[in-house]
């Protein structure tokens, strides 16, 4: 039988949102295996896309040229322990986990290793994917995976350890986003009638797709803005020292605290793995 071109192992947020991606971009249905613990999961799949293979056995998955792993990070180590016979050193494996370095899967698969840390906007054919590669991945493979993902959105090919920072900003981006502006808008709230809170909503998310795509079209840095909306001695530059005072200390915080879960979450993945071996 031929070797399948894709294996998803997990068809949770991220898994179903790679499978999906995929086939909307034109991949084979029979070039696809798709593995869940809970098979009936992927009922919308298969009727989506008949034709797919959507399977319990992770060791189906695992048998495809390229094999994504799309389970929690702490999840991670049952799945490799459960395929490690299945991948071969044609394999290429590739780790969505927002935490684990390549270095601790190599324990158990000694072969190509590639990281991609999605974003749920590619569902929307939206976002930054970010991806990182092993010294074992060949020339061909990283062609692969970057040519593959790309529909799906952008891509940056980074060193595994900036992942952590960048990641920050493009998959927890738009809850970090969305945290921001839901305090914003609280705050126009509690100062507006009732009735008017459904106008505000679409206010902000105008204003904010507005000036993204302004500042898109005319190359304008955040600073650039600032100065061409806020008059000396204005409401806006009153407005803007109230954000700079609050939130430069938020969000260094925010930078180091999120960088140190990420190293402790590593810490853990390498030891579960370490377990596997
Ligand atoms: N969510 C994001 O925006 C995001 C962004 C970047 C990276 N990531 C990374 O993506 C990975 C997946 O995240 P997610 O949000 O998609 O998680 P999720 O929604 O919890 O999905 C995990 C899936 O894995 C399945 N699973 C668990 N153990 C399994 C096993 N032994 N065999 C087969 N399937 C198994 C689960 O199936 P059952 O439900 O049947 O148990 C579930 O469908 C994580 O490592 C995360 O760090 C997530």
């Amino acid at each position: 039988m031929q070797q399948k071109e894709i294996g998803i192992i997990g068809y949770g947020s991220m898994g179903k949102m790679l499978a999906q991606g995929f086939l909307r971009h034109g991949l084979a249905v029979e070039s696809l295996v798709v593995s869940n613990r809970h098979v009936e999961k992927m009922a919308d799949l298969v009727a989506s896309y008949p034709g797919v293979t959507a399977t319990a056995d992770n060791c189906g998955a695992a048998a495809c040229a390229h094999v994504f792993l799309c389970v929690e990070p702490m999840q991670m180590a049952g799945v490799l322990g459960e395929i490690k016979d299945t991948l071969t050193e044609t394999t290429h494996l590739v780790t969505i986990g927002g935490a684990g370095d390549m270095e601790a899967y190599s324990q158990v698969f000694d072969g190509a290793v590639s990281r991609v840390i999605p974003t749920l906007l590619a569902e929307i054919d939206r976002g930054y994917a970010l991806i990182s590669h092993n010294e074992k991945v060949s020339e061909e493979n990283r062609d692969w995976l970057e040519k593959s993902l790309v529909p799906m959105g952008k891509i940056v090919v980074l060193p595994e350890e900036q992942l952590k920072t960048f990641m920050q900003f493009t998959s927890c981006g738009p809850a970090f986003i969305a945290a921001l502006f839901e305090y914003w808008l609280a705050a126009g709230e509690q100062v507006l009638p009732k009735e008017a809170k459904e106008v505000l909503f679409a206010t902000l998310l105008e204003t904010v797709g507005g000036t993204v795509a302004f500042m898109e079209k005319t190359q304008m840095s955040f600073g650039e803005m600032i100065a061409r909306v806020a008059t000396k001695g204005g409401i806006t530059e009153r407005g803007v020292q109230i954000l700079e005072a609050g939130l430069a200390p938020v969000f260094s915080e925010l930078t180091i605290a999120c960088n140190d879960r990420n190293d402790m979450a590593a810490g853990k993945v390498a030891a579960a793995i370490q377990e596997v071996r």
